[in-house]
């Protein structure tokens, strides 16, 4: 294992000079280059800015040198980690989470979150007081919990009574604290997020003419990468400084999404429980006007059609 650090060295200092970074350019980082990370890096290399960029996996680290300056390894559950070389930059998009498995380890939950967002804290202290940043921090609509569908905006009071929510809204208060003169905090809780890669209705229609064991009358709610993508970018722009629903303008249940996937596709309609079958329920009609009344307009408003 002795060589593994030298290869990091070199993953680093062969992305470094590859090329020119924009007189405009600012110099930031991805905490997290998974699904929403990578689509982050892409576009703000075509800003071109100079960019950090995190996984916890070491093999990752080549193919993240093709889409960032500089590759790291960030795992927030290795006590070696470090976050110093956030201390000078001017931006940074926390984007970070536990790897997807199929249960829900809640201490990891802990330890990737508030562990993650506690060496950030600690980088940050360091830096210059009066040194301008911007943060983004990635946050959930699940932290609304189960409202009955009832229109959700983000002044309502979040959901304490699942573990994973606590975690997420603690998460958020951590980030909330680094706000000063100086650092800008963002937040934004996304719905689910589809894309390329992560096809939501071709998944939706699958369950056509068959039964889908889960709930169909909770409202979940749903955001386009594209879209996610470009929030980011607006954030920065307009320095945002505050928490903001990142979801498009689709309300309805699970059972009405389906449906009209279906009828659009001229396939028979899928049937779905009345019953939740996970004890983490999101069932609220997330509204999106307060980002949108800023002027951020949506490329992907619904899923159906
Ligand atoms: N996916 C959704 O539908 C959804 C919905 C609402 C909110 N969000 C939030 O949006 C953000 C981005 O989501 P995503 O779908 O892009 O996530 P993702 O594809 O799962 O990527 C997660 C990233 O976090 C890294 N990571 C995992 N464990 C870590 C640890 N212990 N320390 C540091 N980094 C770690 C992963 O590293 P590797 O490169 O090694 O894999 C990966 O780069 C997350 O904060 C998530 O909570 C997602």
């Amino acid at each position: 294992m002795t060589s593994s650090p030298d290869l990091t060295s070199l993953y680093q200092m062969l992305a470094k000079g590859q090329r020119p970074i924009l007189p405009s350019g600012e110099q930031r980082a991805i905490l997290g280059c998974g699904y929403v990370g990578q689509a982050v890096a892409k576009a703000w290399r075509q800003e071109g800015h100079e960019l950090w960029g995190t996984t916890t996996r070491r093999e990752r680290l080549a193919a993240l040198a093709e889409l960032v300056d500089t590759p790291m390894i960030f795992d927030s559950t290795d006590s070696r980690t470090s976050l110093s070389f956030t201390e000078g930059l001017d931006g940074i998009l926390v984007s970070f989470a536990p790897s997807k498995t199929s249960h829900v380890d809640i201490h990891h939950y802990r330890e990737t979150f508030l562990g993650g967002l506690k060496l950030l804290t600690d980088a940050l202290q360091k830096r210059p007081r009066e040194t301008p940043l911007q943060l983004v921090h990635l946050s959930s609509c699940g932290v609304y919990g189960n409202r009955h569908g009832a229109l959700t905006d983000e002044s309502v009071r979040l959901d304490s009574l699942h573990p994973v929510n606590e975690v997420l809204a603690m998460a958020e208060d951590m980030i909330q604290s680094l706000r000063s003169e100086s650092v800008n905090v963002c937040i934004f809780r996304l719905g689910g997020i589809y894309g390329p890669g992560r096809d939501i209705p071709a998944m939706l229609l699958s369950a056509a003419g068959g039964v889908v064991q889960r709930n169909g009358q909770n409202v979940p709610c749903w955001i386009h990468l594209d879209d996610a993508v470009r929030a980011v970018s607006f954030a920065f722009e307009h320095n945002l400084n505050d928490t903001y629903n990142l979801v498009n303008d689709t309300q309805c249940t699970g059972q009405e999404l389906t449906d009209r996937l279906c009828e659009q596709a001229g396939l028979p309609l899928a049937k779905w429980l009345t019953i939740d079958t996970t004890d983490r329920v999101l069932n609220a009609r997330v509204s999106n006007a307060k980002l949108k009344q800023l002027g951020f307009t949506l490329t992907h408003p619904s899923m159906v059609g």
